[in-house]
């Protein structure tokens, strides 16, 4: 199963996404937490780990990336049917039982547009075969860029992260209708959610989609301040591996996965 956490800048995406991803290990499961964002530098600082060599590296760099891979001659990137143990070693960074692997990221100024990133995070989404005992999660950059670039079509699966802000609310319907027509199903985690703004976050979110509610948490923040590695776990993620772990024993029904339909 290959899920996409999605959200406005600074909603918690990278946090929720080593959540998810350690106690989806935690619960057995073999994990590939993939960094997609080409911007920010913090998974590997969450997860407690040096980066691993980026995959946009390992292909020769960006420049080089773009004048051989693009358009048609991504379908070559990788064989059908590519497995987790078959990425290449150098580009997996081991954190307990978490593998972290870091697509690429915007190094230099006048270097030109991400889109080589969107390409090659779409093309390993596309060929790689995940089994019983896989997961992938992906911690997508800001916005709704990767739906632009049909990575979420690569996906079972789009969580939205939903923080206390106006934006963060409009985003959610976008994403709702974007989901719809990748044909993916979504569910909300509420992040932040102190009890005084609880109610309003509620209020702009479909309730049957919200799966979880993270409370605003001092220690969370705090590890992130100081540069730490988040050390904190919280049970209140669990419903999100629950239900992930559902979706594994049952394929989606697509067709009734919606509360808002495009165009709404
Ligand atoms: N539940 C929480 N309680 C307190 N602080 C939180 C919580 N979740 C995230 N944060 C803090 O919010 C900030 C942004 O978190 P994070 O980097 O995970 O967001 P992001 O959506 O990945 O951001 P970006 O869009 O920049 O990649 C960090 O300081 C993080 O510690
Ligand atoms: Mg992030």
């Amino acid at each position: 199963m290959k899920i996409i956490i999605s959200g406005k800048g600074g909603s918690g995406k990278s946090t929720i996404s080593t959540l998810i991803a350690r106690s989806l290990a935690a619960h057995g499961f073999n994990v590939l937490l993939v960094d997609a964002d080409e911007s920010n530098f913090g998974l590997q600082r969450l997860l407690g780990v040096d980066a691993p060599v980026h995959l946009m590296d390992d292909f020769g760099g960006k420049a080089h990336f773009k004048k051989n891979w693009m358009g048609t001659a991504s379908e070559g990137l990788f064989k059908d049917h590519t497995r987790i143990s078959d990425l290449p070693q150098t580009c997996i960074a081991q954190s307990g039982d978490v593998k972290l692997l870091i697509i690429g990221k915007v190094h230099s100024h006048g270097e030109g547009c991400a889109c080589p990133m969107g390409v090659l995070s779409k093309s390993i989404l596309a060929k790689l075969d995940v089994m019983e005992n896989e997961v992938v999660v992906v911690d997508a950059e800001a916005g709704v860029e990767h739906f632009g670039r049909r990575v979420d079509g690569e996906c079972d699966l789009v969580l939205g992260v939903v923080d206390p802000s106006f934006e963060s609310f409009m985003l959610a319907k976008k994403m709702e209708s974007m989901a719809y027509a990748a044909g993916c199903e979504i569910f909300f985690i509420l992040n932040k959610a102190t009890p005084d703004v609880l109610t309003d976050m509620k209020s702009h979110i479909p309730a049957d989609k919200i799966i979880a509610v993270i409370p605003h948490n001092n220690a969370v923040f705090m590890d992130s301040l100081k540069g730490n590695r988040l050390e904190k776990d919280l049970p209140e993620i669990d419903p999100v591996c629950k239900l992930i772990k559902d979706r594994k024993n049952r394929p989606a029904n697509r067709a009734n996965l919606f509360s808002v339909k495009p165009g709404k």
